[in-house]
């Protein structure tokens, strides 16, 4: 029989009792973002530190970190400078993002290119993005950097591949899939790979690793989806903003293409519109619960969930069951 959700152990992990498994790694991670962080140029700073220091669930690093001590109870240091170069990654993503997606607010504060401009934001992120990679470079593994710039070349064309497909309401749930792995899935995926391989974990290992953040960063992105529209809880970013930038993402698909053709004129109408009110939303979100876009999504967040439950029972370690509760936290998160 193969596993379930509902077969995850009764005993409960919340993120800062994963965060806990790995805490004095984490405190050198925070330690080489310090030192990482430093720079002469005071607009530099100013930006990178607003971003970082403006916290973020750190899930990322903790994925390597505990991918890391799969392998190798004594973490090693290149796991640290991997899992920050991780963490670097995905900070530079949002800040252009942010740009991208003409975003307002992130991780409880006003974006970057709203304070200092895209130009300046959008430079801080190619900063980071190189630091980064002289982050990898310490860990003195050439699979890392391979696996890494291929990720990051993997985020940038599946952010592309969104942007030529905005405001296209018939778009196949396959490109919108892959769109989600490109941008999200695949740093999951190989934050957990490259932490195993830290560890010393053979690639075949690893491997399963990747296949494990894959799963578990699709499911992480599609709940972000639907709580973009329906969170009530305080996510450090706007309610609505997909909606009000035309982003399609898969309630509104699956919601598209099960209405009848009065209703995808509307929503095609919603879609178009320039300046998006509150009512507008409120009306896309009544139709998208109308037509089951929240239940299908919810629904194929779910599939992911088992697919990387699926991939733990090839791993033999204490740390499964954490790995487990990340996937149960993916799927039932609020914020
Ligand atoms: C935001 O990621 C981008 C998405 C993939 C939805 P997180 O929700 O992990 O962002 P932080 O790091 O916690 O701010
Ligand atoms: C998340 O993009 C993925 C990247 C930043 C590469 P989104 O645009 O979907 O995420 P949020 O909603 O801005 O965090
Ligand atoms: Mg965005
Ligand atoms: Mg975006």
């Amino acid at each position: 029989m193969s596993p379930n959700l509902s077969n995850i152990s009764d005993n409960k992990f919340s993120i800062e009792d994963l965060q806990s498994l790995v805490k004095s790694e984490l405190i050198g991670v925070d330690t080489i973002i310090d030192h990482s962080l430093h720079s002469d140029i005071q607009l530099i700073e100013g930006i990178a530190k607003h971003i970082i220091y403006a916290g973020g669930k750190r899930i990322r690093p903790l994925l390597s970190l505990i991918s890391a001590k799969i392998f190798n109870t004594t973490v090693p240091s290149e796991a640290l400078y991997l899992a920050t170069a991780v963490e670097f990654i995905h900070t530079a993503t949002l800040l252009h993002d942010d740009v991208v997606d003409d975003s307002d607010l992130r991780r409880g504060l006003q974006t970057a290119h709203q304070i200092w401009g895209n130009s300046a934001s959008i430079l801080v992120g190619d900063y980071l993005f190189a630091k980064a990679f002289e982050l990898m470079v310490k860990t003195g593994d050439l699979a890392i950097l391979d696996i890494l710039s291929q990720t990051s070349a993997k985020i940038a064309a599946g952010e592309v591949l969104q942007l030529t497909h905005s405001h296209s309401l018939n778009i196949d749930e396959t490109i919108a899939l892959d769109i989600i792995g490109a941008k999200t899935a695949e740093l999951f995926a190989a934050a957990c790979q490259t932490g195993a391989l830290t560890g010393g974990a053979n690639s075949e290992q690893a491997k399963i690793l990747y296949q494990y953040g894959y799963a578990l960063g699709m499911v992480f992105q599609i709940t972000d989806d639907i709580l973009d529209y329906t969170s009530a809880a305080n996510r450090g970013k706007n309610l609505g903003d997909d909606f009000s930038e035309g982003k399609i993402t898969l309630p509104l698909i699956y919601a598209y293409h099960k209405a009848n053709a009065h209703d995808q004129k509307r929503f095609t109408d919603l879609l178009t519109t320039a300046d998006n009110c509150e009512a507008d939303f409120k009306i896309a979100l009544d139709l998208i619960q109308t037509y089951g876009g929240f239940d299908t999504a919810y629904t194929a967040a779910k599939r992911f969930a088992d697919e990387a439950l699926n991939d733990l029972r090839f791993i033999t370690s204490p740390l499964v069951h954490p790995l487990k509760n990340l996937i149960e936290f993916c799927l039932e998160r609020q914020a």
